[in-house]
């Protein structure tokens, strides 16, 4: 991978390679504490890089520390109960990168003695585990030299060379890895994590990058045009679909009822509050519902999934009795009722209701993680 420059009459092949000793340079001054650096294991590598696809860093601490004390090595993670890993990862999103973990721990206790192989392809055979986690796994706990390309490291590389190819595009990442790896110092780990720090804190991806303060603007070509914005070059996102949904939390003294979604699709077997499709007044809910119980409308919410954005009006309904009305909007029989307590502490609801959630646990001094 290379660009041809002009510059001052000259023409010179660019390529990566100036960038290696100047970055080094600037991590070794400035990289972020982060727990998991504090000792890299291949376990701490891998869990920490999901959680990181997932999440800003100063949000994964947390969950890093709260996950790695109750789940410390990979045999516990191979024989940890579902409904316990999915609490662990409440409020990450894209629980299937959670199940996807215990699937792999489950091949390693099997096949390497509940070890991660040292080894780019062996890893990649790992269930959840792709090109970007096997490579920072193999440089960062192994020191291979392999390459671990993310948004931040597409970023850096299409500034830094004026690169106009669509960065979603696999040719394109692969091409780029390869060049990563041809030019990859002995510090393999260091190296990638230094050009994804430097992404995430100088070279940012949302507004502009802070250039006077980058190590590489001396021979970055976005730079040097004063096109900067113009990359990564990506395709248009697709709008995403709206749908409205009305969430119904019923309760009945200290209790609340929940519902397992389905075991396919969003969101799938988690638990949620019922809702129905579609806008509700109060009083079109109470007509509905054939009732006359108290009904609080609570603060409004909007969630955004990658391809569709969930517009959610709330009411708490406060029955008398769990099953006192009839109606043909909500299945009863599928609802669970449970303390407020044990839907903190045991089952897991996604973000999506955590702002109703939380409006009620203000109430009765819980807290919302
Ligand atoms: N972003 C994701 N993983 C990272 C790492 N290991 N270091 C810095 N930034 C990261």
């Amino acid at each position: 991978m290379s660009t041809t420059s002009k510059r001052a009459g000259q023409s010179s092949e660019r390529n990566l390679e100036p960038m290696v000793m100047p970055l080094l340079a600037w991590y070794d001054e400035n990289k972020r504490s982060m727990v998991w650096r504090d000792n890299p294991t291949p376990y701490h590598v891998w869990i920490s890089e999901i959680m990181l696809q997932q999440t800003r860093i100063e949000a994964a601490k947390s969950y890093f520390l709260r996950f790695t004390e109750e789940i410390p090595d990979i045999q516990t993670l191979a024989d940890i109960e579902d409904e316990r890993l999915m609490k662990l990862w409440e409020g990450l999103g894209y629980y299937n990168r959670a199940r996807n973990l215990k699937k792999a721990a489950k091949v390693l206790v099997e096949r390497y003695d509940g070890k991660m192989p040292a080894d780019y392809d062996l890893l990649l055979e790992l269930p959840g585990i792709g090109p970007y986690t096997a490579g920072a796994i193999a440089s960062i706990a192994y020191n291979q030299k392999a390459a671990a390309v993310d948004g931040n490291v597409l970023r850096v590389v299409t500034r830094y060379l004026a690169l106009p190819e669509d960065i979603m595009k696999m040719s394109f990442r692969n091409q780029v890895a390869k060049e990563l790896v041809r030019i990859m110092p002995e510090r393999s780990g260091d190296f990638n994590q230094a050009i994804m720090e430097l992404g995430e804190v100088i070279c940012i991806p949302n507004g502009a990058p802070l250039c006077n303060e980058c190590p590489l603007r001396g021979e970055c070509k976005a730079f040097h045009e004063e096109k900067q914005m113009d990359f990564p070059v990506k395709p248009e996102k697709k709008q995403r679909k709206i749908e409205k949904r009305t969430v119904i939390i019923l309760e009945h003294g200290n209790k609340v009822a929940i519902q397992k979604r389905p075991e396919q699709g969003l969101l799938a077997g988690l638990w949620e509050f019922p809702s129905l499709e579609g806008r509700f007044s109060g009083k079109g809910l109470k007509k509905r519902f054939n009732t006359d119980t108290k009904i609080k409308k609570l603060h409004s919410g909007i969630h955004i999934f990658s391809h569709v954005e969930w517009h959610m009006d709330c009411y708490r309904i406060f029955l008398d009795e769990p099953a006192q009305w009839e109606t043909d909007l909500l299945s009863l029989e599928n609802l669970v009722w449970v303390s407020f307590e044990q839907l903190q502490r045991d089952y897991t609801l996604p973000v999506a209701f955590h702002g109703f959630r939380n409006q009620i646990f203000a109430e009765k001094g819980l807290s919302g993680r």
